[in-house]
């Protein structure tokens, strides 16, 4: 896809998501969102204002919730499985602190969905190697590590995430724009199953991309945050990790504090993380610091930040402590999303003629 093409889709997909919200507003109870995210490790402040206070939102909006656990994708990432159990139920934990419900919404893992991943096969048929090839996230993942070396189920990786939405006749997946090339794969599988099964009458609804209006949070030292590149303040971190983490992050050397994220990108950053969290404009806040520096922002972000989680870390800490109420959550989110997967598989053989 060339740039231009790029931002045009992505630019039609924002004015879609205005439009979807809309739709949210007046009639809640029409979509079932999918959203989820790899048990690679603990989740992070971007998390939260990136997606997870999205969710919330919508949750209590009163649109119906399941969050995916890709464990399976945890294998494309090439994080080894003895480490699965505790990032699966740190996950679970991050969940419910943030406010999500699990008496509304659905958490459940890939691997204890067996309908989920056998739609995998149908949906395999439906698309090329040469269309597979040419999603930018597997086009990036080729270029990282060669085709020689990329497993089979990485290169497949958009299909499995097809599966995952489809199999749960999610409407909805709020994505950010990196994301939005596997909703458009998911899209044509879906047209494509019911040109071919089910014509006159179409069995899969083709999901749409939320976009969500967050801005996007840098890592603490300017890089991408990431949850395993040691720039990001885990939701669970102590006030005192806070604090030590915030005070290694990279600023500049002009005294005054200002809010120019293109001039300024690491200071800029930080104040719009003490702007969210202070439900704050960053400019105002950036001139409440003035000539303070960067110590003076410094402290700021880590106040900001220890009072606005305090709770979720103290609801966290708590559920942590409770190993046998997280995995009955997840046994039941799993079982709940096994008869919805099954449902929709049962339904995808009646259609293929292989009911026998
Ligand atoms: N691919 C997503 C990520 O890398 C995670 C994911 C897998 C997902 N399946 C999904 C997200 C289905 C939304 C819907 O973060």
């Amino acid at each position: 896809m060339s740039t231009a093409t790029a931002t045009s889709s992505a630019d039609a997909s924002q004015r879609r998501s205005a439009d979807l919200e809309a739709a949210i507003g007046a009639d809640p109870g029409a979509f079932r969102i999918l959203t989820g995210d790899r048990p690679t490790g603990p989740l992070h402040i971007g998390h939260y204002f990136g997606t997870l206070a999205n969710r919330v939102r919508l949750q209590e909006a009163g649109v119906e919730l399941m969050v995916l656990i890709p464990d399976y994708q945890a294998l494309t990432d090439r994080t080894a499985t003895p480490a699965l159990p505790e990032n699966v139920f740190g996950l679970v934990a991050d969940y419910l602190a943030t406010g999500i419900d699990p008496a509304r919404a659905t958490i459940f893992a890939h691997s204890q969905v067996e309908a989920l991943n056998q739609l995998m096969l149908p949906f395999l048929s439906l698309v090329s190697v040469a269309e597979i090839g040419r999603n930018p996230t597997v086009k990036d993942e080729i270029a990282a590590t060669g085709s020689a070396v990329m497993s089979g189920l990485m290169f497949a990786y958009p299909v499995h995430q097809a599966a995952d939405i489809l199999s749960c006749r999610a409407n909805l997946v709020p994505v950010g724009k990196d994301q939005l090339p596997h909703l458009e794969l998911s899209r044509v599988i879906a047209r494509r199953f019911n040109e071919r099964y089910s014509p006159g009458a179409p069995f899969f609804a083709e999901p749409d991309a939320l976009l969500s209006a967050a801005p996007l949070l840098l890592g603490l030292d300017g890089r991408k945050m990431g949850k395993s590149l040691g720039n990001s303040v885990p939701l669970r971190a102590s006030a005192d990790e806070t604090a030590r983490l915030v005070g290694k992050a990279t600023t500049d050397s002009q005294r005054v504090i200002t809010y120019e994220p293109d001039r300024r990108p690491e200071v800029s950053n930080l104040v719009l993380i003490a702007a969210l969290c202070r439900d704050q404009d960053p400019a105002e806040l950036a001139a409440e610091i003035g000539d303070g520096g960067a110590v003076a922002l410094k402290a700021a972000v880590t106040e900001a930040l220890n009072d606005r989680f305090a709770d979720v870390r103290t609801r966290r800490a708590d559920l942590a402590a409770n190993p046998g109420y997280l995995r009955d959550v997840l046994a039941e989110g799993n079982e709940r999303a096994r008869a919805i997967a099954g449902d929709t598989l049962d339904e995808v053989r009646r259609l293929m003629h292989m009911t026998y």
